[in-house]
């Protein structure tokens, strides 16, 4: 995909508030503010029944956290590509806990029907919005709209869903919060030169070249989208607008659908893994965690537990250059 050209179609307007923000990005920064932590307010969430929109909420982690918010009584949507892993999600939460999830197909690869599918939750003005679906090496590395399919799935749709609803705002008095699932990845990635070699967040380069497409989607792109989401939770976290909110989870390793497309051997040895990494149930805690909980910007959960995240993924270069490559992909009414 040529980013450059692709992107105009997408991009068609914006609200007051992100033309004002637009603005900004073009000024030579100074502008962005790091919410010190011990300033930061967080509001207090999912006291009383929330609304609460689960990306990815048919499976693994994303189911695990439905449930555990279903038996919370917040009202729920999930969604996903099958209808059949959703009927399951809906059943249990009807059996055990009266409480009736709604779910929209949607297959978060293909930008048209992200498009739809953001135009309709932003209408539905949710109060906690998880945006967690997500996929390791996808086959065919390309989707059928000729374009990265790890970065659209996990990361491009996640950025297109967030700025529609975020866009589409009609009440700032009341609250929203955005949980992006991100990765340990994230952590490890600056932690060599080569990493960082290989992709760096505070180049607009490294960000283009990450969405052109090719026939295999590997483990670089997972790590890049997942860096991406941090950065987007960041950048959205830094705009303080008010009353919204934006925290990344690395929910834990567990073993999950997710990892179907790995080689074997790797499969087998995080399998073998399994006692010392985190349980199913947990991860969904802490997904749950995530989004009853805002972080201050340039933190995010490392599982349970709040951390920094690393400079190079907060810095004003890193999310200038993100914004300066995403903007792109903002829909427009
Ligand atoms: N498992 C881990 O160790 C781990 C670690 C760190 C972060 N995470 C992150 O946690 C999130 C959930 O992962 P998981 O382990 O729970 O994986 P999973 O069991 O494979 O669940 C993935 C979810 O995403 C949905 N999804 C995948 N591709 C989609 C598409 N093209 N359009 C719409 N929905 C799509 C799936 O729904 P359908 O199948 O119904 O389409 C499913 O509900 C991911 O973002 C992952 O990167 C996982």
């Amino acid at each position: 995909m040529s980013v450059s050209s692709s992107s105009r179609r997408l991009l068609l307007g914006h609200t007051h508030q992100w033309a004002a923000i637009r603005n900004k990005w073009a000024e030579p920064i100074g502008w962005f503010k790091t919410t010190a932590t011990t300033s930061f307010v967080s509001t207090a969430r999912c006291s009383a029944m929330s609304r609460v929109l689960i990306t990815g909420g048919t499976d693994g982690i994303g189911r695990e956290a439905a449930l555990k918010l279903a038996a919370e009584q917040h009202e729920i949507t999930i969604s996903g590509r099958d209808p059949n892993k959703a009927k399951d999600v809906i059943g249990q939460c009807q059996m055990k806990f009266n409480n009736t999830p709604r779910f929209i197909q949607t297959d978060l690869s293909l930008e048209h029907e992200v498009i739809k599918f953001a135009s309709q939750v932003a209408e539905e003005q949710f109060d906690i919005c998880i945006l967690n679906a997500g996929v390791m090496n996808p086959k065919p590395g390309r989707t059928r709209e000729d374009r990265e399919a790890t970065m659209m799935t996990n990361l491009v749709s996640s950025y297109m869903i967030a700025h529609k609803i975020i866009d589409s705002r009609r009440d700032d008095q009341r609250s929203l919060h955005f949980v992006f699932s991100t990765s340990i990845l994230v952590k490890f990635h600056n932690a060599t030169p080569l990493g960082i070699r290989f992709f760096n967040p505070e180049k607009v380069t490294d960000w283009q070249k990450s969405l052109v497409p090719t026939d295999v989607s590997g483990a670089g792109k997972y790590a890049i989208s997942k860096i991406g989401l941090a950065t987007l939770s960041t950048s959205i976290s830094q705009c303080n607008l008010p009353n919204i909110t934006a925290t990344s989870v690395h929910p834990g390793t567990v073993y999950t659908n997710i990892m179907s497309n790995l080689p074997a051997r790797q499969q087998f040895y995080i399998k073998l893994a399994r006692p010392f990494t985190t349980s199913l149930a947990d991860a969904g805690a802490n997904l749950v965690r995530a989004a009853e909980n805002p972080l201050p910007a340039g933190m995010f959960y490392k599982t349970d537990k709040s951390s920094k995240l690393p400079e190079l993924i907060c810095s004003e270069k890193s999310i200038a250059a993100f914004e300066q490559v995403f903007e792109q992909f903002k829909i427009r009414n």
